[in-house]
């Protein structure tokens, strides 16, 4: 019998670089994604993919190191099999609409649609999140938070995902009906393994260290307690983005738009002038977009250094350059069945 398993990119509305200090962050799902389809059976998932060469063969055993096999996306498949431990294997192809590199969580969505054709239980969310986000910290390295694994599991149709990073709690947030978001790709690939991620959060947890506290904790002025300047400003960021969650989702639960397009643009200077993430690509585009009639606000999205700007806007407000995407939030990571008597796929 056949299936089909969907997860879905997200786009980050505000909070970057606070889910791994157990933050708040405010993501949506996009509607692009990954799909895994295929058979269950036997004692190998051998999964073939449209954008990448190569075959991912792993024993459902799993294997020593995920880290350490080729072709190299088949070392988040390999850590995902290794976390599910699935009864059966699984023959089938990995098709993404998805571009990879653009911060736009395309590993979470790969490791959450296998996890989900593997038949991994989906009933505990924050469970599942888990188990993937260690897979894709096993496969590459780098020492991610949970916000991309666990928006590709919980997103709902029409709502954005308030998550407290440390409770772990999630709350559905509905987004206006007059607005519409806008993503655009600044063309510059990002890959995290080689950029600063881990860097930065090492930054943040000495900071905690020295001031004894979870940043998650404090307010912007009891970080300026710390002596050295770069440590005031990444703990600053991580302290203002933390406030700027909440006050989004007010304004966006309020239809406040153009307060929560300044709340973007604020976002923005704080990735930029104190955690140092941005890119004068995106720089560039943020300062353009803004400017264009019917933008409410517009900020790098996710880890930055390359990949997209958000924009929140009027709906089919005129956006002149490579826009990946546009709409309103999409749904979470769905299985189906497929009938083989009658081809007609069948929810699970
Ligand atoms: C990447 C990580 C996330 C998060 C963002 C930055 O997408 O996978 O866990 O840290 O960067 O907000």
């Amino acid at each position: 019998m056949g299936l089909r398993a969907f997860a879905s990119g997200r786009v980050n509305l505000i909070g970057d670089h606070t889910d791994y200090l157990g933050g708040l962050v405010l993501p949506m799902a996009i509607g692009l994604g990954i799909e895994v389809t295929g058979d269950r059976g036997g004692n190998w998932v051998m999964l073939g993919s449209d954008r990448f060469d190569g075959v991912a063969e792993v024993p459902i055993g799993g294997v020593d190191d995920p880290a350490t096999i080729e072709p190299r996306w088949a070392r988040y498949v390999a850590a995902v099999v290794d976390e599910v431990k699935p009864d059966d294997g699984l023959v089938g192809m990995v098709q993404s609409t998805l571009p990879a590199g653009s911060g736009l969580a395309s590993s979470a969505a790969l490791e959450v649609a296998v996890a989900c054709a593997l038949g991994a239980d989906r009933s505990d969310p924050v469970a599942l999140a888990e188990a993937c986000q260690r897979a894709e910290q096993r496969a590459v390295g780098v020492p991610v938070g949970i916000m991309d694994q666990l928006v590709a599991l919980a997103a709902v149709e029409g709502s954005v995902l308030r998550i407290d990073c440390d409770a772990l709690t999630l709350a559905q947030v509905p987004f206006p009906e007059d607005a519409e978001i806008v993503v655009i790709h600044s063309g510059q690939h990002r890959e995290l393994s080689g950029s600063a991620y881990a860097e930065r959060r090492a930054q943040c947890e000495e900071a905690e260290a020295l001031l004894g506290r979870r940043l998650r904790d404090m307010s912007p002025v009891d970080v300026e307690a710390l002596d050295d300047p770069v440590l005031v400003r990444r703990a600053r960021h991580v302290t203002t983005e933390n406030d700027r969650v909440d006050a989004l989702a007010a304004a966006l639960a309020a239809d406040q738009l153009a307060y929560a397009g300044e709340l973007l643009v604020a976002s923005h200077a704080s990735m930029r002038d104190d955690f140092e993430v941005s890119t004068p690509v995106l720089d560039e585009i943020v300062a353009t977009v803004r400017g264009v009639r019917g933008v409410y606000g517009a900020r790098v999205t996710g880890a930055g250094f390359g990949g997209c700007v958000v924009a929140l806007c009027r709906p089919k407000t005129r956006i002149n350059g490579p826009v990946v995407w546009r709409g309103r939030p999409a749904a979470g990571a769905s299985v189906e069945i497929l009938d083989d008597d009658q081809g007609v796929p069948r929810p699970r």
